[in-house]
């Protein structure tokens, strides 16, 4: 018997980094997705690989053995999802061996959430393998469990989108909410191919915060407004302002020190090519950026990252969160 699962990559919009420490943010779904195919073993072997990182593992009672790849790069990519399968079995107290394939289309480690992607993929094939009904909530859980393990502090938002799908004002602690977005939002993707961590990045802002308690106050103040007047200009359809609160968002994110000269330049090119506004998304220090530009603009601003040096592509939201694919 075979289960193949898939949850959604995502750009966050606004709020990055200060939704570490309880403030709003609000983030989308976009139409690419990590898979898992989940297999029933014969002995009690967990066998995990990545087609895209070529990269596979073999845990026999709980020791880690490498098969293909390179070892520090294989323990750190299936640590989450080890502890995504174990958090399953746990709860269940179901615990057989399982061949495990993950085969994505989400660039790794560039801010658009391909981590939680996977660990909420591999949490409902796991599941719906084991024949028990998990429901969302449980599946954002166990996602989010797996995230703290590559994270430290994560504040949740990438477990929620890749599990819930769709858009969310996001607000660690207090939960979220589903925004009924109904217009388009012509976004650009453009990947640095900066390879970075999000720990090392939310550490950055952690202490410029403590050596800086004041200067920081009125920069997160400003970033909780943004979200506010984001909000406002979603239900408004109103792009102007959304690409006008994207430069400042980006600012203030600069500020804090988490952009870098290739998110600089391909941000840039992108706004000299018409975008109504530009960011990073995600953790930043590399990684991707988003440009949102009118329809009639999208191609060339897609073109002027390229020829900065980005891998760009269009990017649609989704509603679809993590669903099982087959059974
Ligand atoms: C990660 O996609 C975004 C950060 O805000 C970290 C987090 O929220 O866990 C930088």
């Amino acid at each position: 018997m075979e289960v193949v699962a898939s949850a959604p990559a995502k750009v966050i919009l606004f709020g990055e980094h200060f939704v570490v420490y309880g403030e709003p943010a609000i983030v989308l779904a976009i139409d690419k997705r990590a898979y898992a195919k989940v297999q029933l073993r014969q002995d009690k072997k967990l066998q995990m690989s990545s087609k895209n990182l070529k990269l596979t593992v073999c845990y026999e009672n709980d020791v880690l053995k490498i098969r293909n790849g390179n070892e520090k790069e294989a323990k750190f990519k299936f640590k989450p999802v080890k502890v995504a399968v174990d958090k399953v079995f746990e709860k269940y107290g179901q615990y057989v061996g399982l061949d495990i394939e993950i085969e994505s289309n989400v660039p790794v480690a560039a801010g658009l959430g391909s981590s939680a992607a996977v660990a909420a993929s591999v949490t409902a094939a796991v599941s719906a393998l084991l024949n028990v009904e998990m429901s969302k909530e449980d599946v954002f859980r166990i996602t989010y469990e797996a995230e703290k393990v590559v994270h430290g502090t994560p504040s949740g938002i990438d477990p929620a989108i890749s599990t819930f799908g769709g858009a969310l004002l996001f607000q660690k602690d207090t939960g979220f909410q589903s925004l009924d977005v109904k217009m388009k939002i012509p976004l650009v993707v453009g990947d640095t191919g900066v390879i970075r961590t999000t720990r090392f990045q939310v550490e950055k802002v952690r202490n410029l915060k403590k050596r800086y308690p004041q200067l920081v106050k009125p920069i997160f103040l400003a970033a909780r407004e943004i979200v506010l007047r984001a909000v406002e200009a979603l239900k408004e359809n109103d792009l102007e302002t959304l690409g006008e609160l994207m430069n400042i968002n980006h600012a203030l994110l600069y500020g804090l020190g988490v952009s870098d000269e290739s998110l600089e330049w391909l941000i840039n090119a992108a706004r000299k090519a018409g975008a109504l506004g530009a960011k990073l998304t995600g953790a930043g220090g590399g990684g991707c950026m988003i440009a949102l530009a009118r329809n009639q603009e999208l191609e060339k601003v897609l073109e002027a990252i390229q020829s900065a040096g980005g891998t760009p592509f269009i990017a649609r939201k989704t509603d679809e969160g993590v669903k099982i694919e087959r059974k």
